[in-house]
């Protein structure tokens, strides 16, 4: 795991080094940020922004306190329309995890730091290049938690307020299967994923406080555990060519042992790929064709989703 190095003559955003350039993407790789004296994420700050907010991009859960007891997770609707300072003080008094999704994208106070921190990540990993980008505002209880689950975008992290322990577990087996990714890429299963205390000697345990940046590999599993005050996290979802690619194999596998056979592997490279990646296309062009034809308003959660708007 890499480790923030302060290094002469350090970008302002972000410290970064040599070696996180190198891990970045490929390994789970923590660092230090300044955006966290930005004056923009106290009680008032986030209040209000959860007041401009589109409150239909609003997710507001609970859970129970074993980590292993996943189906304790919780909507929360009736506290979604609450003011936004209600909200907040309901997070600080409560046990809720609350997730105003697109609120760096889209927030007219957030939407310039959302730009300088993509800005800044491109500059310091000259050649990643995100064909998409979203961000969030997480807003969490003191104790709450995350349970173990892999995202279909590339993550990383800014920790703003509070603390949080991120454990990140390996993207293979036993941790999180094919299979298990298929199905989250078909649509037909969420990102939570089972978690089995034992694995936790496996994990790269990060801390995060006010300051620290974390990121992992594609796909890689991870639950968090929050410290004892409210914690506020800036969370980056970016889709690049390698996350695309490697989503439409897994897709078109899903596909295709559906369909009754049984693709060996998920490589992202030759021939067989290239087959993947057009089989995978097909099928959200068959999608999207079926959505008019039925003038279907259900979500589409799968790839073709995705690629969609990639
Ligand atoms: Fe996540």
């Amino acid at each position: 795991m890499v480790t923030a190095t302060r290094t002469r003559g350090a970008p302002p955003l972000l410290n970064w080094s040599e070696d996180h350039r190198i891990e970045f993407a490929r390994g789970v790789v923590s660092a230090r940020h300044q955006l966290a004296r930005l004056p923009l994420f106290d009680d008032a700050a986030l209040a209000a922004m959860l007041d401009r907010h589109d409150r239909a991009n609003l997710d507001v859960c609970t859970m129970g306190r074993d980590p292993a007891e996943r189906s304790s997770w919780r909507d929360v609707p009736v506290c979604r329309h609450l003011p936004g300072h209600h909200l907040v003080e309901a997070i600080r008094q409560t046990r809720l995890w609350v997730h105003a999704r697109h609120a760096l994208d889209t927030d007219s106070e957030l939407k310039p730091v959302f730009a300088a921190m993509m800005e800044q990540l491109r500059h310091l990993n000259p050649g990643w290049a995100p064909l998409r980008a979203y961000g969030g505002v997480v807003i969490a209880s003191p104790g709450a938690q995350v349970f173990l689950h892999s995202d279909i975008s590339e993550t990383m992290m800014f920790q703003v307020r509070g603390s949080q322990q991120v454990f990140v577990y390996p993207p293979r087996d036993p941790w999180v299967s094919d299979r298990a990714l298929e199905g989250v890429l078909l649509g037909e299963s969420g990102e939570d994923l089972p978690y089995d205390p034992s694995w936790d000697a496996e994990a790269a345990g990060i801390s995060m406080e006010r300051g620290s940046f974390a990121a992992w590999p594609l796909h890689a599993p991870h639950r968090i555990s929050f410290g004892s005050e409210l914690s506020v996290t800036l969370v980056l979802e970016v889709v690049t060519q390698e996350s695309l690619l490697k989503n439409a194999v897994l897709h078109a596998n899903g596909l295709m042992r559906r369909a009754g056979f049984n693709p060996k592997n998920a490589n992202t490279s030759g021939f067989g790929a290239a087959v993947k990646l057009a089989i995978s296309r097909a099928a959200k062009s068959t999608s999207a064709i079926r959505n008019r034809r039925t003038g279907s308003e259900a979500p589409d959660m799968s790839l073709a989703s995705t690629l969609e708007h990639a």
